[in-house]
């Protein structure tokens, strides 16, 4: 067996415990004699699953009582619509446009209500985070909307947006579990696990109870109402029941890690490696602006899409997976999500500067 460094973007590298102890489970989860993967999902093997997996993830983000934790599908785009269709009452909602997948999820909310765009970082590609410390919030604004880690250009909001009071909602599937967070600041917090978490298939969606109504836009879809998963606990219909097992193994590692503040440590650690590098390379340049920089996503260039592209091959051939840049922005881009040993940036920054000696 040889496995090798994969800095892709998600699905993503997962901890080699969890995937170790998952195979030795497969065939037969704890004396059960099958895999959870062949279970009902009503069984008591399985609701101990979930909710072992449920407290785990309430441990680790210290999630308050009157916080919802609902496991469900239809990926973090789903949740573009989900978000208006529940939460719109006035039809109105800001959106605070930092990259592809904000500017996706403002545009499926436009199908439900007034979209206000009231801050943008596109006039210089995304690569900065605009000051979101006193921004025009619509005083009819249902809820205002951020994507906290943006994928593709590697930027991460360092202090969450005043909304004026108005409730927030985060796309976090890109930094979700990568540092401690204070819940009691958003409405919404959600991800879809493939990145920090777990296999694509599941989303996490920790929602303020009060905004689990009935209450929702006309001809909404009973999947799609939050107090429909809320009231059955995740288990309406059938749940991605694999996927929850594994994201419960990587909650408890992570615990056995020293939690997410440990994970902030490490994370740090590691991305200083990589950034620091790039600040004195005369041939990478990381794109983003210093203060706004990812702990989770590295995009860079050399500034020549040919050498770009030699640059990936050769990474590649060097057992460095899936540097390619999104295919949106080209360039480069390691996605150094928790489970990426420092070891692993190690090794791409000891490549990247051999490779700087032998193209400069
Ligand atoms: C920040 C962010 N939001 C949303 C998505 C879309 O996720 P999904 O493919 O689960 O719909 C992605 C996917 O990469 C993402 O990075």
């Amino acid at each position: 067996m040889s496995r090798v460094y994969n800095f892709s973007a998600g699905p993503a590298v997962l901890p080699e415990e969890v995937l170790k102890e998952a195979a030795a489970e497969m065939l037969d989860y704890k004396g059960t004699g099958m895999s959870v993967m062949e279970m009902s999902h009503r069984s008591k093997a399985f609701e101990e699953i979930i909710t072992t997996a449920e407290q785990d993830i309430r441990d680790l983000m210290g999630i308050p009582d009157n916080y919802r934790v609902l496991f469900l599908q239809g990926g973090a785009s789903q949740q573009f619509a989900m978000i208006p269709m529940n939460l719109m009452k006035n039809r109105v909602a800001d959106y605070i446009i930092t990259g592809q997948w904000a500017k996706k999820a403002a545009k499926e909310a436009e199908k439900y209500g007034k979209v206000n765009r009231i801050a943008s970082s596109e006039d210089k590609t995304f690569s900065y985070i605009p000051d979101c410390s006193d921004l025009p919030i619509s005083d009819d604004a249902d809820y205002v909307y951020i994507c906290e880690n943006n994928t593709i250009y590697g930027t991460k909001f360092k202090e969450l947006p005043n909304t004026k009071g108005k409730t927030l909602v985060s796309d976090v599937s890109s930094c979700f579990l990568s540092e401690p967070v204070d819940v009691t600041k958003y409405g919404i917090i959600y991800g879809g696990v493939q990145k920090n978490i777990g296999p694509a298939g599941v989303v996490i969606v920790i929602i303020r109870e009060d905004l689990i109504t009935d209450d929702v836009l006309p001809g909404t879809p009973t999947m799609l109402t939050y107090k429909t998963h809320a009231d059955a606990k995740s288990l309406y219909n059938t749940p991605p029941a694999y996927g929850i097992y594994i994201c419960g193994k990587v909650f408890k590692w992570i615990k056995s890690q020293g939690g997410l503040a440990a994970m902030k440590e490490r994370n740090e650690k590691k991305a200083k490696v990589l950034y620091d590098f790039l600040d004195q390379s005369k041939l990478f340049k990381g794109t983003v602006v210093p203060e706004d920089r990812s702990l989770m996503n590295v995009p860079f260039v050399t500034g020549n899409a040919d050498l770009d592209a030699k640059f990936v091959k050769e990474a590649k051939e060097a057992g460095l997976e899936n540097l390619k840049g999104h295919r949106t922005v080209g360039g480069m881009r390691a996605s150094i999500y928790n489970a990426m040993p420092y070891e692993g940036v190690v090794a791409l920054v000891n490549f990247m500067k051999k490779f700087e000696e032998e193209n400069l």
